[in-house]
């Protein structure tokens, strides 16, 4: 059986996958293609890139599968959001619904689409409601028999966190929170007020909390009541005259790419400490109603590596997957399963046990675009040998390998590498290459068999969506990749999985003692993590990198 997945909704992180007999074979984020960082559009680069990858006719589709409700089930949310007050009603606010409701409709939800772009396919076209979708993207990829299952996002069409039980290939329903007494609404108004995009820049709240100090009492925006939380939706979407309900309490907005002050940064403590209560709340209510310490985390909210860090270390809980696709982009690795439970069936259940699952380009390929940018590249006979002598003097380099990573995550594929033991790597990697927020943390990837050594609370940790205290006495060995608080947000490379990556580290650690490489996403602020050879140049070019190591070749300035 061959499925197609594919998520689209008209607001964020588009993306498709495709899988045969159970098993994915390639997944990718329309952002990638279209180079419109979160895009939102019917995702055609993306299923395209999976039919011709898996050499698949879309007639020879057996499901396709949209991991979102059929429109009519998200306008009916709304107007009861409306009815109830728990939704300002405002002239710009029905616009939006309205028009949400009539596009999707127009398009049946995307499959309008499909067929107007690819032609008639035979295939079952299937809406898989969006919380399940998350459900089956943490559980089937997990590896665990049973498990809680936890899904906590911005919105799905009623949904803003849901808890499901996971055992044997079935997914329960457990319980659902509904829109909008939602985690992801509380975080993203927040970010919006401290002056980031919402939906977008939670990470920088994220980054920027541990500058801050406690005293900011949000009390009014969200609790902690006898089961989980509840956040105060109308006051948190409220707004009069211009000014937001949060503004009106903690003073005004920041405006965006201005200073930050200290008020900025105690918010953001609090905002992210409030999350972080809300988030193990409900993680207990899960393992309780469950009664498994088994947990899987998928939805937007499951990005918040500092919170899942404090899930892991709270001792409420055994094991933890998080889709590390946790966003919309990963509700396609859900749909495309969905047909499975068909009949009260069986998920398959096959371990993720890595993200590389978009485009790879051959060494012809890269030696292509290469030529056509004319640039004098060296073939190196040991690519990692030569990356990591490079690392080892102070070099930053942009590394090109193998498939593209699926998730926000670059993971040794798409990645820019520097020396982790020089503590101003940091500023000159974010002031060279990234153009980005001091604040922001850079992240290690080390050796798995090290992991232990240089982190507290250490497992595996391939996807770089948790959180470790870094051991004290190791902070001053990769200054740059440790947090102001002391913890990092590492990826344990294994050699079976990335050997060319693990090779790199290796080496680095032969030459320097330290077998952990500070490793960030190959782009630019603001833009999607490159996807092509030419991507690559394009950006290599555009930034202060020191040299390119792209496939078997090497381009230095
Ligand atoms: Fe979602």
């Amino acid at each position: 059986m061959i499925t197609l997945g594919f998520n689209y909704s008209q607001m964020h992180d588009s993306s498709a996958c495709i899988a045969r007999d159970g098993e994915l074979l390639f997944a990718v984020a329309e952002e990638r293609i279209s180079r419109i960082k979160h895009d939102a559009g019917f995702p055609r680069h993306a299923i395209r890139a999976c039919l011709e990858f898996a050499k698949v006719r879309p007639d020879q589709l057996d499901f396709i599968c949209q991991g979102w409700p059929a429109p009519g089930k998200v306008f009916a949310t709304d107007l009861k959001c409306f009815l109830r007050g728990q939704y300002p009603i405002t002239y710009l606010n029905v616009l939006n619904s309205a028009r949400l409701y009539a596009s999707m409709a127009h398009q049946n939800g995307g499959f309008r689409s499909f067929t107007t772009l690819f032609g008639p396919t035979r295939a079952q076209m299937r809406f898989v409601d969006h919380h399940l979708a998350h459900a089956i993207s943490a559980y089937a990829y997990s590896g665990f028999d049973d498990a809680a299952v936890v899904v906590m996002d911005g919105r799905g069409a009623w949904e803003a966190s849901s808890i499901w039980y996971g055992h044997d290939g079935h997914l329960d329903h457990v319980l659902t929170i509904p829109w909008p007494n939602s985690l992801g609404l509380f975080y993203a108004q927040f970010t919006q007020y401290l002056g980031f995009v919402p939906n977008s820049d939670e990470w920088k709240v994220m980054g920027l909390a541990p500058y801050g100090k406690p005293g900011v009492n949000l009390n009014e925006f969200i609790s902690l009541n006898h089961e989980s939380y509840r956040v105060n939706a109308p006051l948190l979407l409220e707004r009069s005259n211009g000014t937001s309900a949060i503004a009106k309490q903690l003073g005004p907005e920041r405006m965006p790419e201005s200073e930050i002050d200290e008020s900025f940064k105690n918010v953001a403590f609090a905002v992210q400490d409030a999350c972080e209560a809300a988030m193990l709340a409900l993680v207990k209510l899960a393992t309780q109603k469950t009664k498994c310490r088994n947990v899987c985390l998928a939805g937007g909210v499951a990005l918040n590596s500092k919170a899942n860090g404090k899930i892991l270390a709270s001792g409420m809980i055994d094991k933890i997957f998080i889709q590390p696709a946790a966003s919309d982009d990963g509700v396609a690795l859900g749909a495309v399963l969905a047909p499975y439970m068909d009949n009260g069936g069986r998920l398959p259940m096959n371990p993720l046990r890595h993200a590389y699952l978009g485009p790879e380009f051959s060494d012809s390929e890269i030696e292509k675009a290469l030529r056509t940018y004319k640039l004098r590249a060296t073939k190196l006979d040991h690519v990692a040998a030569t990356t990591a002598e490079m690392l080892a003097a102070g070099k930053i380099i942009g590394w090109f390998q193998g498939r593209m990573e699926f998730g926000p995550r670059a993971l040794g594929d798409r990645s820019i590498l520097a020396d982790p033991r020089d503590p101003e790597m940091n500023a000159k990697v974010n002031n060279a290459v990234k153009f980005r927020e001091w604040w922001r943390p850079f992240a290690p990837s080390m050796l798995k068999e090290v992991a232990g050594e240089y982190l507290e609370h250490a497992c595996d940790s391939p996807f770089m969506i948790l959180t470790n205290p870094v051991r004290p006495e190791k902070r001053s060995i990769i200054p740059s990749v440790t947090h102001v608080d002391g913890s990092a947000r590492p990826q344990t490379v294994e050699k079976d999985i990335n050997p060319l990556y693990w090779n790199l580290i290796n080496e680095f650690g032969k030459r320097t003692g330290v077998p952990v490489v500070m490793n960030t996403s190959f782009n630019l602020r603001g833009e999607a993590i490159v996807n092509t050879p030419t991507d690559a140049v394009r950006t290599f070019f555009s930034s202060g990198m020191d040299a390119l190591v792209i496939g078997s070749y090497m381009v230095e300035k």
